[in-house]
């Protein structure tokens, strides 16, 4: 987040008090969630036990609530067994069989419906096809997918089976792809012949193909959805096609019994080394809180129609698309496609064709938006919406504020929820009808989520807006369980900092004078490009592994849509390019970091240098490289600069 942003954020003094009409219609009233937050306070574990018992649906109770004898690898409900996707559709299908859980736009305008009978008979014909291919609990299996039903058909697949799935976002590359397959050692990839994005045909089989060509032997088989019709190369031996796959298949399958802490998916993110952490979540506590925060966040009411915009391939997509709100029982809206194609109102198409109720997008979308004009929303009916959401990044209040008038009608409460993949739902958020919002803060933690911040040696900060580290001092349900592969890392990137005493988020915060919280951004060196997580690390070894690449630096700028921009600092082998050939290499460095990692990870600048400013020991000067992308004064000490004449060449001056 840039400083602008920061300092805009620091004097915003707006409150909004929820409607009453607002409060008035709401599931759940201030009184239930106070009672909530005093018994999390008088008795954690029942609270949660309660919780448990009442929400989710157990083949087997259990005895012990928390485990923390490992801490902190805690274990929650470790005794009890149950099935995520049970929970998700066959208790829904047996009782409402005809409710719409998915309605599905595609960016063509093809438009499908599930209701829960009919998805609960998809998602078992499939688990019968993945058991045929020899997939058995804890198998990991990578789903690259467009965002059809089928991705939301595959991971419950996996989940009714006890197989782990592993999403991986559609947009990341060939490269990408075969670090994460073979890291998790998965077994099948889930892909399609391609996904529709912005008019283009996004080849996610060639890609899968191209990751597979080499290291992979771990993978036995590729399942293949029929979507584009594009000619693609199947393989006879590995490749099958989905519908080959389920023809004949029967449309029940039982949902295996599996223990609480059976893995339910690994979701790989950015840290701040080159290499993705696998963020490992477990059955039984993450499908409590993301059904639980669906219910709370969202006041989801019968009569909803939920659309979460994130794609699958982000946690943002498991817990409020796959998971959160189908384990509620509610309708959800999945749309495949470019939120602007073939026009910047196609958002507000779809919440007016399909009479969105709660829409929850993230503050990148809400900038792009917002800079379309206001035309567009006001072109269409959005009388329906009555809530709206943002998650992913500090929102700027002039986006607030726009989404607020322009989408909400200054009718609807915004929830700005903080979480983050690592917590698997929401953690501080107001509650719509009890919570007064101030734009650009997620105001304060949801009950039983005790969130701080604390200064280096511990303490708590409690002078107001005072930054410090954010941290949760318990442990909850569904938080992640380890690293996949690495509990060292596990232990190291989130509790060593405090001696294992509290879960340390990376992110630095500070609470105002209400106590309200307010993300300030990361801490460590890790960027948030259109709300998505990036390690600087995996972007310069992006740039480093071209060949006439010697050394890169990375660093984050303020940018007006994304939140942040990408800013690198390159040193060629050969002679350093100047004017038209430094645009030249530009354009093949881009490219080259979107085959590596992913077209988000693509620089927005590119500065050339013939060294990069180190310490004499031999440290990356980043804070400088941060100021200059800035353009702003240099304050840092820079005597201990080895060579002071790459100064002009990094500031673009030579
Ligand atoms: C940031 C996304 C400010 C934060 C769910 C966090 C936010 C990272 C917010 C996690 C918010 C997420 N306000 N910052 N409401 N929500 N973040 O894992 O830096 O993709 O650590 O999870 O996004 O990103 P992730």
């Amino acid at each position: 987040m840039n400083e602008k942003t920061i300092e805009s954020i620091l004097k915003e003094n707006r409150s909004f008090a929820p409607t009453q009409n607002f409060v008035k219609k709401a599931k759940l009233k201030e009184s239930d969630f106070q009672d909530l937050r005093i018994k999390a306070e008088e008795n954690y574990e029942e609270y949660w036990a309660d919780l448990a018992r009442n929400n989710i649906h157990w083949f087997k109770d259990f005895t012990e609530t928390l485990d923390s004898s490992n801490a902190p690898n805690y274990e929650w409900f470790t005794d009890g067994e149950l099935n995520v996707s049970y929970n998700c559709l066959d208790v829904h299908a047996s009782i409402m069989p005809n409710k719409k859980a998915i309605i599905f736009e595609s960016e063509d305008g093809e438009l499908k419906t599930f209701t829960y009978k009919d998805l609960l008979e998809e998602v078992s014909a499939f688990s019968n096809g993945l058991l045929k291919l020899g997939v058995q609990p804890m198998d990991r299996v990578i789903i690259y997918m467009p965002m059809v039903p089928e991705a939301i058909i595959a991971m419950q697949a996996c989940a009714r089976i006890g197989a782990v799935h592993s999403v991986v976002f559609g947009g990341f590359s060939a490269n990408a792809l075969r670090d994460r397959i073979n890291d998790a050692g998965a077994k099948i990839v889930i892909t399609a012949d391609g996904a529709y994005r912005g008019g283009k045909i996004i080849p996610l089989k060639d890609s899968t193909d191209t990751a597979l060509e080499q290291d992979c032997e771990c993978i036995e088989h590729v399942v293949v959805l029929k979507r584009t019709n594009e000619s693609i190369a199947m393989d006879e031996k590995r490749d099958i096609w989905w519908d080959r796959l389920i023809h004949g298949e029967s449309k029940h399958c039982d949902a295996v019994s599996l223990p609480s802490e059976h893995p339910l998916f690994i979701l790989y993110t950015s840290g701040s080394t080159g290499k993705p952490k696998g963020i490992q979540h477990s059955a039984g506590g993450y499908i409590l809180h993301a059904k639980l925060t669906n219910q709370w966040v969202f006041d989801l009411k019968d009569n909803d129609v939920f659309w979460c915009t994130a794609d699958v391939g982000w946690i943002t997509g498991h817990s409020y698309v796959a998971y959160g709100p189908l384990a509620a029982g509610a309708t959800i809206m999945i749309y495949e496609g470019a939120p602007t194609y073939p026009h910047g109102g196609r958002f507000w198409e779809i919440c007016q064709k399909h009479k969105v109720t709660i829409f929850y997008t993230a503050p990148t979308a809400i900038r792009a938006l917002m800079k379309l004009g206001d035309e567009l929303p006001n072109a269409y009916d959005l009388s329906s919406i009555r809530l709206l959401g943002t998650v992913g990044e500090p929102i700027n209040p002039e986006a607030w504020i726009w989404y607020h008038k322009t989408i909400g009608k200054e009718q609807c409460p915004i929830v700005d929820t903080w979480w983050q993949t690592e917590t698997g739902g929401i953690m501080i958020s107001p509650i719509p009808s009890e919570t007064a919002t101030k734009p650009g803060s997620c105001t304060i933690p949801l009950p039983g989520i005790f969130a701080d911040i604390i200064d280096e040696s511990g303490n708590p900060v409690t002078e107001a807006y005072q930054g410090g580290y954010l941290v949760i001092k318990k442990p909850w349900p569904s938080m992640l369980r380890t690293i996949w592969g690495d509990n060292d890392r596990y232990v190291e990137t989130y509790w060593e900092k405090f001696n294992n005493e509290f879960y340390v988020a990376g992110d630095s915060a500070h609470r105002d004078k209400d106590g309200y919280f307010w993300i300030l951004g990361r801490i460590d060196d890790v960027l948030n490009v259109s709300g998505h997580r990036l390690g600087t690390m995996e972007v310069e070894s992006a740039l480093v592994a071209h060949p006439e690449i010697a050394e890169a630096a990375v660093v984050g700028k303020p940018h007006e849509i994304k939140g942040e921009g990408i800013f690198a600092y390159v040193v060629p082998k050969g002679k350093r390019p100047l004017g038209d050939d430094a645009e030249k290499m530009t354009v093949i460095l881009r490219n080259w970091v979107a085959e590596q990692v992913g077209p988000i990870a693509k620089p927005d600048e590119i500065r050339y240098s013939d060294n990069l400013p180190k310490t004499r020991s031999g440290k990356i000067m980043r804070r400088l490289l941060r100021s200059i992308a800035r353009n702003e004064k240099i304050t840092q000490d820079i005597s201990t600069l080895e060579d002071e004449s790459i100064l002009e060449q990094l500031q673009g001056k030579d």
